[in-house]
């Protein structure tokens, strides 16, 4: 029997649920940073950038120089892809949580406790796509890094199942970042599918190539 339970969100949450999405969305800088450093292309202009300015300065540490600077500045824009990314959110939905979610039909916020302490977070909101009728979007699926590998967040995604199957909804849909690998796993063991993948919204996406991936969970017609 799991210790924790499930309860819906309470303004008492509020510091702590904030806090626990930002670490856990801030936390894939990194990934998605080797992820970038990883790229053929980026070898090809880094090295590229190396030779050419090795050949007209003949300075190499003026060349080497200016490849860390590049690397800094591919770190720095990852980091600012999941910066903008957490402000966004805090200064929206994660305003006034209990007035975004607790109030509107459709919008629903979950956390998981354990001996008192805030452990998960799992928000539900119908998707915002022509084609998302009759759907329900998981958002915001957090457990903090020592809460890990307990099956905390197969309960929250069960709860947001549960509840868009008790909507009569025909499936549960959410977008998560490619660099978010535990994220997709859990998401596939949990049955959800992969329907598409496309480059985020925001220059610069493609040539770091920070994809966005969608999934979907079909909740089987009740007869
Ligand atoms: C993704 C996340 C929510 C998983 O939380 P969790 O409580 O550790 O997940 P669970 O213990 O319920 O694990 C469920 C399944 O996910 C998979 N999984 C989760 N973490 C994994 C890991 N590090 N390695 C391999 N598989 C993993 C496993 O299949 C696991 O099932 P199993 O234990 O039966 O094999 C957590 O890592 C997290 O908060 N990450 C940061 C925030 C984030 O990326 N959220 C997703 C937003 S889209």
């Amino acid at each position: 029997m799991p210790d924790y339970v499930i309860r819906l969100y309470k303004d008492s949450d509020y510091e702590v649920v904030r806090d626990i999405f930002s670490r856990g969305i801030k936390e894939h800088t990194k990934t998605a940073f080797f992820h970038t450093l990883s790229l053929p292309h980026i070898w090809a202009l880094l090295l590229a950038v190396f030779l050419a300015l090795l050949q007209t300065t003949g300075s190499y540490l003026l060349s080497t120089m200016v490849v860390s600077l590049s690397v800094a500045g591919l770190w720095l824009t990852n980091r600012h892809v999941y910066g903008t990314y957490v402000a966004d959110s805090l200064a929206t939905d994660m305003m006034n949580i209990c007035k975004y979610y607790l109030q509107r039909d459709g919008y629903c916020f979950w956390v998981a406790e354990l001996a008192g302490e805030v452990v998960g977070m799992v928000a539900a909101i119908p998707p915002n796509s022509p084609t998302g009728e009759n759907q329900v979007e998981l958002k915001r699926l957090s457990v903090p890094t020592k809460h890990r590998g307990k099956g905390i967040a197969k309960a929250l995604c069960s709860t947001v199942i549960d509840y868009a199957r008790k909507r009569g909804s025909s499936a549960v849909v959410l977008s998560t970042s490619l660099s978010q690998y535990d994220a997709s796993k859990l998401y596939l063991k949990m049955g959800f599918r992969r329907t598409t993948t496309a480059y985020a919204p925001f220059t610069f996406a493609k040539f770091i190539d920070f994809r966005t991936l969608f999934y979907q969970y079909d909740i089987p017609v009740q007869r």
